[in-house]
């Protein structure tokens, strides 16, 4: 089970929301909402941090916020296995790059999976590291095609920890685009697990673009599936789901989750 959700503004409210905006940016700027506003009740926060291409409105969009982020403390979803160190494409430099600098985090602050030690035993030195944390406040999420959050490709198991595994084809297609050529891209990874994800306290999961859109319905309105990673946060009591109108164009009661967005109560944030 997740943690309670009782800190969160909606209190003791489950809330599972789909909020559809016009851009990417527009998206951006609501999980900056998320993040501000838990940063200043709580300077120290503990933050989830996706890489890939997905997040970087957010990250922009925190970044014009001028808040005091240096006590923040994060934890990266996962990291390819078998790059050399400093690598520009691994997790640690994505993330030093995008979120670290510009955000003004302290990079001692910020854990990446594999980045203290041998890869073998990794996975349960980052879960104690989380727990030590006092476990992640908001999770920023992606989705891959395959369905992946993290790097959980279908069949992860929803009680899955942080752990190796090995990327699908379509996901190292997919990422071959920051690479030179697909073979670059590693075949393993270390990710936190679906069980380390939902045991987030808030879980922020953005999605854009056309090529998202049948991920997207299957991790919001389909089956509750390990064939569909992402179908995990129907579990979770506290998800936000922000999308853009093409990763939205599949979803059946898309007309409510606007209708609903549209007459938020006044005291409802995400
Ligand atoms: C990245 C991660 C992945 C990505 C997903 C989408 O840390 O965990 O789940 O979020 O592959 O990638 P983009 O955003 O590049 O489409």
């Amino acid at each position: 089970m997740p943690p309670s959700s009782a800190s969160h503004p909606n209190g003791s409210a489950d809330v599972a929301e789909v909020v559809i905006v016009e851009s990417a940016d527009a998206a951006g700027e609501l999980a900056a909402d998320a993040i501000e506003h838990l940063v200043r009740s709580r300077p120290d926060a503990v933050l989830g941090l996706a890489t890939g291409s997905t997040p970087l409105t957010t990250w922009r969009a925190l970044a014009g916020r001028g808040l005091d982020l240096s006590r923040v403390r994060g934890f990266a979803l996962d990291e390819y296995v078998g790059l050399p160190a400093g690598h520009p494409e691994s997790y640690r430099s994505v993330i030093t790059r995008e979120v670290v600098e510009p955000l003004g985090l302290t990079p001692e602050r910020v854990r990446v999976p594999g980045d203290d030690g041998p890869i073998e035993t990794a996975g349960e030195r980052y879960e104690r590291a989380i727990d030590d944390a006092g476990g992640v406040d908001l999770q920023v999420l992606g989705i891959g095609r395959t369905g992946h959050i993290g790097f959980n490709e279908p069949g992860s198991s929803f009680a899955s920890l942080t752990r190796v595994k090995t990327l699908t084809q379509q996901t190292r297609i997919d990422n071959a685009r920051f690479f030179d050529s697909v073979e670059d891209v590693p075949m393993h990874c270390i990710t936190q697990g679906l069980g380390t994800i939902l045991g987030a306290r808030h879980l922020v999961l953005l999605a854009f673009g056309e090529a998202k859109a049948a991920a997207v319905v299957g991790a919001v309105e389909g089956a509750v599936t390990s064939s569909l990673p992402g179908s995990a946060i129907q579990l979770h009591r506290q998800v936000t789901v922000i999308v853009d109108e093409a990763a939205a164009s599949g979803l059946a009661h898309a007309d409510y989750y606007r209708y609903a967005w549209a007459n938020r109560l006044e005291w409802e944030r995400l």
